[in-house]
């Protein structure tokens, strides 16, 4: 199976490559410059002579903040690029996959969100990224689209690596603890994303087609989050953080986000059998990784 994901130093199409390789599943990796989102043109020829049996929607505008003054160019990548992308995929009659976001949801809901909620997003990236969704699924119904949350790994940028470098050089921090959702390990994704992909290459039953929700197994907040790394990384001999909670309003940003994003992963699991791991496991892994020590016991 040859697999096309869009980006090439993001967190999911590296994870995939890497993942790509050990399973002997050719990966190819299309971005900048060769690919811009942005100028849907770009997309045609590299995406034909790829000759793929499956395309990965992956790249994205995904800076949250800046996207609130840069509404034009996030709509290009998020939402028209995607779209673009869709109809070539139908083009060449194939599977298109597309990661979206848990930002699609307003998170004023009481209990966790499936995919037969209604999203209203609260940000212009959630907007973005719903337009997207929006555009594959008018393009083609041969489409999976897979919405994700806080996704953090060994590469690029996020929040674990975040709270690490703040770490080594503060005692205590500050971190949001009214914002609930699921922490996502990008290699989990990775691992779905090929199952995903093989299955639907395989099986053209539509009730694999359409939204599902894809996020790590459990729940936190981003204090909670950052309690978990800072514990992990102190078993590993690194220094211990104090992480005081505080609420949204103490740490205004530009975009809003939704206070509850938590997405439930029944429908994946019901379809594919697929569950990814507890985010707490997945966090051991990925301090393993960025670290090179396992926790000691105890
Ligand atoms: N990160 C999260 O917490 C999160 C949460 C929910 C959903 N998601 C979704 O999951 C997917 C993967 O996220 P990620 O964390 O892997 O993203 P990421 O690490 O921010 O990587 C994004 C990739 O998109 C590429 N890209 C940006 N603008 C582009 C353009 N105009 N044309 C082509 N490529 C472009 C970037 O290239 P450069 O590096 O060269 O700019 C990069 O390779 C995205 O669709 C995102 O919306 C992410």
């Amino acid at each position: 199976m040859r697999i096309l994901v869009t980006g090439t130093e993001g967190q999911v199409d590296t994870s995939l490559k890497a993942l790509g390789e050990r399973m002997g599943i050719e990966v190819i990796r299309i971005g900048l410059p060769d690919i811009d989102l942005s100028k849907p043109k770009t997309l045609a020829e590299p995406v034909r002579a790829a000759k793929p049996d499956v395309i990965i929607s992956s790249a994205a505008y995904t800076a949250v903040d800046k996207a609130e003054s840069e509404t034009a160019l996030a709509q290009a990548i998020n939402g028209d690029g995607p779209g673009a992308l869709a109809k070539l995929a139908a083009e060449l009659n194939v599977p298109i996959l597309h990661l979206s976001t848990d930002y699609v949801f307003a998170g004023d809901k009481d209990g966790i969100y499936d995919e037969s909620d209604v999203p209203a997003p609260v940000s212009v990236y959630g907007a973005t990224k719903l337009s997207g969704e929006t555009q594959i699924a008018a393009a083609t119904d041969n489409h999976v689209i897979l919405r994700t949350a806080w996704v953090y790994s060994p590469y690029g940028n996020n929040f674990v690596k975040t709270m690490l470098r703040l770490g080594e050089t503060r005692d205590e921090l500050n971190v949001v603890a009214d914002q609930h959702g699921c922490p996502t390990y990008a290699p989990e994704i990775a691992r779905a994303l090929i199952a995903v992909a093989q299955r639907v290459v395989a099986d053209p039953d539509p009730t694999l087609r359409g939204v599902f929700h894809l996020t790590g197994q459990g729940e936190t907040t981003w204090a909670g989050f950052a309690e978990g790394i800072f514990a992990g990384s102190a078993a590993r001999g690194g220094k211990a953080v104090k992480v005081n909670p505080i609420p949204t309003e103490a740490y205004p940003t530009p975009a809003k986000r939704p206070a509850n994003s938590r997405l439930s992963g029944e429908k994946l699991n019901q379809s594919y059998g697929l569950r990814l791991d507890p985010w707490e496991t997945s966090l051991d892994e990925c301090l393993t990784a960025l670290t090179g020590t396992v926790a000691k016991e105890g």
